[in-house]
């Protein structure tokens, strides 16, 4: 039995990581392998919802009757994401996005010298956080992704991010977080509560969170 509970919603999701190139064969990016952010659009979609799925590279296949849009850098993943904001309901944001970009792209191959080389590196805008500041009465969940301090962390996350909930991983722990299956989380809420989400499946836990954010919508 499929339930339709998110029909009239529009849920923007982000899966993936993010790319910075460094000239035309080098990048910057990290292990994420697009499956919770996918997992996450497949979900809202059985459930009813109109989904648009803002992703970076992966090997995944796009979700049928999702609009997929495909971004390569946390920048473009931005303009993206900004087109999308104004006709969601629910924002999602799965994704991996890097903190940091070269200051410049190389036009040719950086060459190897006989010395080492030094990067320089700026910061990326932070998506989640201008979404904070601009999202009124839309539902805002992220995800923070930390290997010590869990909890504290998130919780910050959460403040100054502006969001209804953090989903919290522990990227250390056996069985969650980047390009497995499985995923182990704890759920931060604006009123202090936190809860524990044990080890399951990607594709359960799209669920789980999905359950979470029609509660926060009141629906
Ligand atoms: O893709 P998988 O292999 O399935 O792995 C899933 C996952 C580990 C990538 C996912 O569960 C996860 O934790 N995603 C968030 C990863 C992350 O970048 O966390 P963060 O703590 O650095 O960022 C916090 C939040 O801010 C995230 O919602 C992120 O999307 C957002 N962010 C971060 C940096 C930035 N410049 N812009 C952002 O919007």
């Amino acid at each position: 039995l499929t339930t339709k509970d998110l029909a009239g919603e529009h849920i923007l999701i982000t899966a993936g990581p993010t790319r910075e190139e460094l000239d035309p064969v080098r990048f910057i990016s990290n292990h994420s392998s697009g499956k919770m952010g996918y997992a996450i659009a497949k979900a809202a979609r059985r459930r009813g919802a109109a989904v648009t799925l803002v992703t970076g590279p992966t090997c995944l296949t796009e979700p049928c009757g999702v609009a997929t849009i495909q971004v390569t850098s946390a920048e473009e993943m931005r303009q993206a994401v900004m087109a999308a904001f104004p006709a969601s309901t629910i924002i999602i944001k799965a994704a991996a996005v890097a903190d940091y970009r070269p200051v410049a792209r190389a036009v040719a191959k950086i060459k190897k010298t006989a010395g080492s080389l030094s990067l320089e590196l700026e910061k990326n805008p932070d998506i989640l956080f201008e979404l904070g500041k601009i999202k009124a009465d839309k539902i805002l969940i992220g995800f923070a992704a930390e290997t010590g301090d869990l909890l504290d962390n998130a919780a910050k996350k959460l403040t100054v991010k502006n969001v209804d909930m953090i989903v919290a991983n522990d990227i250390g722990a056996e069985g969650a977080g980047f390009n497995v299956d499985t995923n182990i989380v704890k759920l931060l809420f604006k009123d202090g509560r936190v809860e524990d989400v044990p080890l399951m499946g990607k594709q359960e836990l799209a669920d789980v969170l999905l359950d979470r954010a029609v509660k926060l919508k009141g629906r």
